[in-house]
């Protein structure tokens, strides 16, 4: 095995550019020739590719998105679309790929590896953090900091007004960023995909807390689960605030990632490069209790990542 290709693939996570560095500092070191791929599998299918260096990857690592740019392909999803894709990776003499993205990205990476044996390594990079058996992909650090960020303001002008804020999260179909940014920013409410809601219960205890005398409110509700405008309409008239919406949107993408996403993404780099060493093919490079192991593809997409029922129970307990 001579030749490596890294690509970053799907939404853009903060941290990617760590991850592309490290992977091919790593494999440089390892005495491999590598290869960045632009866009994704939609640059893979169009041959957008070029030869990459220990110092062309100098100077990323502070920066948001990823300087090799994504996509989400279409042609990708389909069984001729990877059959082309290793016809042209076998063309570029390319014997692995690194892909650096979320769960389609991921998929992609497998079904390209069982139906035409192209070897491939993950590395999980989604701020939705729904990957399973891994703790934190790629990203979520720090998103949850732009999110508590922003929450914390949106709380100085709630005092001010004294009003409510309902507040819509990514995620996806997961709860992961509203739980942990309602739990980061002592939220009122915390809307998520993985329980039933109950909008009489919530306006009733925002009611009784502004009968004591609250003068801001909080509701954090993950886009999985309903969107602001629908959480907006069951709250206002019912829990005596003038209620204003705000949708966090793309910002939660974006940034210069927290120094455990640098982290992060560097060790994944790193380890995605020990794995190809080893010859370890169609695995996730994944957290674990503080350490980096290797999981296999077909386990990781097969399984749904359940949230902490703890931190569930937890937020109900402090909100
Ligand atoms: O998967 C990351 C994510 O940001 C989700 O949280 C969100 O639902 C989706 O991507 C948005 O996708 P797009 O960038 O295509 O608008």
């Amino acid at each position: 095995m001579k030749k490596i290709a890294v690509l970053t693939s799907g939404g853009d996570a903060p941290g990617m550019n760590a991850a592309v560095r490290s992977a091919v500092r790593t494999a440089v070191t390892e005495g491999y020739e590598v290869v960045g791929i632009k866009r994704g599998y939609s640059g893979l299918l169009d041959e957008d590719m070029f030869e990459m260096n220990y110092s062309a990857v100098g100077g990323i690592m502070e920066k948001g998105g990823t300087i090799l740019r994504t996509s989400r392909c279409e042609e990708f999803r389909t069984e001729q679309g990877r059959a082309r894709a290793a016809e042209i990776l076998r063309k570029h003499g390319i014997d692995a790929l690194v892909v650096i993205g979320g769960e389609g990205s991921l998929t992609g990476a497998m079904l390209l590896m069982e139906e035409t044996g192209i070897p491939s390594v993950g590395i999980p990079g989604t701020i939705d953090n729904d990957i399973a058996y891994t703790d934190m992909c790629i990203g979520v650090d720090t998103c949850l900091n732009t999110c508590v960020e922003n929450i914390q303001k949106l709380k100085d002008t709630a005092s001010s007004h004294e009003r409510a804020f309902v507040v819509e999260v990514m995620g996806r179909s997961s709860g992961y960023v509203a739980l942990t940014a309602g739990i980061a920013t002592g939220a009122e409410a915390i809307i998520i995909p993985e329980r039933p809601v109950n909008y009489e219960a919530i306006a009733e205890k925002i009611w009784n807390e502004r009968k004591r005398g609250k003068i801001n409110c909080i509701i954090v509700v993950a886009e999985g689960a309903a969107s602001a405008y629908t959480v907006a309409r069951h709250m206002e008239h019912r829990i005596g605030y003038e209620t204003r919406i705000t949708i966090l949107g793309h910002v939660q993408r974006g940034g210069s990632p927290t120094a455990f996403d640098r982290i992060l993404a560097s060790r994944m780099g790193y380890e995605a490069i020990q794995s190809i060493k080893d010859g370890e093919f169609g695995v996730m490079i994944a957290l674990q209790s503080g350490k980096m192991v290797r999981v296999p593809y077909s386990k990781v997409l097969s399984e749904k990542k359940e949230l902490d029922e703890t931190l569930i129970k937890m937020a109900d307990i402090l909100s």
